[in-house]
């Protein structure tokens, strides 16, 4: 009996060993891109352009951002940087947050 159960003990530390062996994915390179800025990267929206750039493709992809529905407008996206700043921790400073949200308004 003791021999039974300790053989079903180490069967199942044997099976938990196997389910928790670290796994490796391939993940495809991300492909989605910034949109370029309606006015070209030279424009006036090109700081906010090159600050997404820089800053917003280091933790998500940029689907997180192309998969928002059109037409949100100035506030919506400056509360989205502003979240992902103060919730999420991003380093971001205050100028390049706010040129990135114009841009992300203007072009999204
Ligand atoms: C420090 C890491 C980090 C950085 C940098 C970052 N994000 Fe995020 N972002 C997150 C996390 C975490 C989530 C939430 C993921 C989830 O809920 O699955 C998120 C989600 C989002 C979403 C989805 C909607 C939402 O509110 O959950 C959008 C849009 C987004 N981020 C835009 C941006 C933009 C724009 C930037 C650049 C200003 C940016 N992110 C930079 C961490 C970051």
């Amino acid at each position: 009996m003791r021999a039974l159960l300790l053989g079903s003990l180490g069967a199942s530390l044997i099976a938990g060993a196997a389910l928790s062996a670290p796994r490796s994915y391939a993940v495809p390179d991300p492909s989605a891109q910034l949109k370029t800025p309606k006015d070209g990267e030279g424009g006036s929206q090109g700081p906010g352009f090159a600050a997404a750039q820089a800053n917003c493709q280091t933790c998500h992809s940029v689907d997180y951002i192309a998969t928002q529905p059109p037409g949100r407008g100035k506030a919506f996206w400056d509360a989205e940087v502003t979240k992902m700043i103060k919730v999420y921790h991003a380093p971001i400073d205050e100028a390049d947050g706010r040129a990135i949200a114009a841009y992300l308004a203007d072009t999204y």
